[in-house]
């Protein structure tokens, strides 16, 4: 029997595609850049699957170039890149890989807030460039306390709760903010709501943990800045377009905020010119918050996984559009 189609937008971690080439006839795009735009539309055009990454942009442009096209298994836990009720539409499934990156990501969030606050990066700079002339002084490099500090959580879903679970080993007060008020979790978290002008009001951190969505597109705008605290430290390893860059900017160098981390960026890869990477109180990062070594392999074999699944007659563990199963189309659709 003919094996299915499989074309890969990016090579993945071994675990992961040799799975796919076993069950598959696979076809992977070999550089490190992404594929143009021709080439996922001419690829699209004649296979039965596609493995995708957040920068591919999959629309209903790509839908209707693949007559075949059966099953989107994306390499994330966040989908904004596909046009998931387009897909819905025309009977395609499309999958990502939560859970797994949760406790790698949280981490990560946990890495730039320490980073900021402690300012780790310029600590690094100033003894690297010869700034370091005196021994010790009392005044040097001062940043700000996370023990004891209040932590505010925006979006307590997985990774948030998981920001929130490190946190209680720094005696933090923790307030989050969520559009589902979460009470199961503010008692195993001793952790309590707050609406999003409180939280950014009263918070010396605010994470960010929210997928991108229309509402939450520009969540955190100039207005919203101005409710922070001048000595409060804002980290995103959410997405970028959550945050007003431009409102961002305008907060760090008029100080109503003391700092930011950045793994997400409104576009990606972030210009060189983007001025927020001229400020000392930013520490940047490419998007690399589930990038362990662990965690990349395993969201490998859950893309696989996905579409073995699919291909076998099962719904796949990590289906985004359920009601996908529910579309009666003619022919395989
Ligand atoms: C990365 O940002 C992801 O959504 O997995
Ligand atoms: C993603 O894993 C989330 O729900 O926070």
């Amino acid at each position: 029997m003919q094996k299915p189609k499989v074309y890969v937008t990016r090579k993945l971690p071994e675990r992961g595609l040799r799975i796919i080439r076993n069950h598959f006839d696979i076809e992977i795009w070999p550089e490190y850049a992404p594929p143009p735009r021709k080439v996922i539309l001419e690829k699209a055009s004649e296979v039965d699957g596609l493995t995708t990454l957040l920068s591919d942009t999959i629309d209903s442009e790509v839908f209707d170039a693949g007559s075949n096209l059966k099953i989107i298994s994306q390499y994330a836990v966040g989908f904004d890149n596909i046009s998931v009720d387009e897909a819905t539409k025309r009977g395609i499934y499309v999958t990502n890989t939560p859970g797994v990156l949760t406790e790698t990501t949280a981490d990560y969030a946990w890495a730039l807030l320490m980073a900021v606050a402690r300012r780790v990066v310029e600590a690094d700079k100033y003894v690297r460039t010869g700034k370091w002339r005196v021994g010790w002084h009392p005044t040097m490099l001062q940043g700000r306390d996370i023990n004891g500090a209040t932590l505010g959580i925006i979006g307590l879903g997985r990774i948030g709760s998981g920001i929130a679970r490190r946190a209680r080993g720094f005696d933090m007060k923790i307030i989050y903010h969520d559009v589902n008020r979460r009470q199961d979790l503010e008692e195993k978290l001793d952790i309590k709501f707050a609406e999003i002008d409180a939280l950014l009001r009263e918070a010396d951190f605010v994470t960010i943990n929210v997928p991108l969505l229309k509402q939450t597109f520009h969540l955190i705008n100039e207005e919203r800045l101005r409710l922070m605290k001048k000595t409060g430290i804002l980290i995103n390893n959410a997405r970028g377009k959550v945050i007003d860059e431009n409102a961002l900017y305008k907060a760090l160098v008029e100080g109503w905020i003391a700092g930011a981390g950045l793994d997400v960026f409104e576009q990606e890869p972030t210009l060189q010119n983007n001025p927020l990477l001229t400020l000392d109180n930013v520490v940047v990062a490419p998007h690399i918050s589930s990038a362990s070594y662990e965690t990349r392999s395993r969201m490998a074999e859950m893309v696989a996984e996905n579409l073995v699944a699919f291909f076998e007659g099962r719904t796949p563990p990590n289906l985004v559009n359920k009601e996908v199963i529910n579309i009666k189309l003619p022919g395989w659709r």
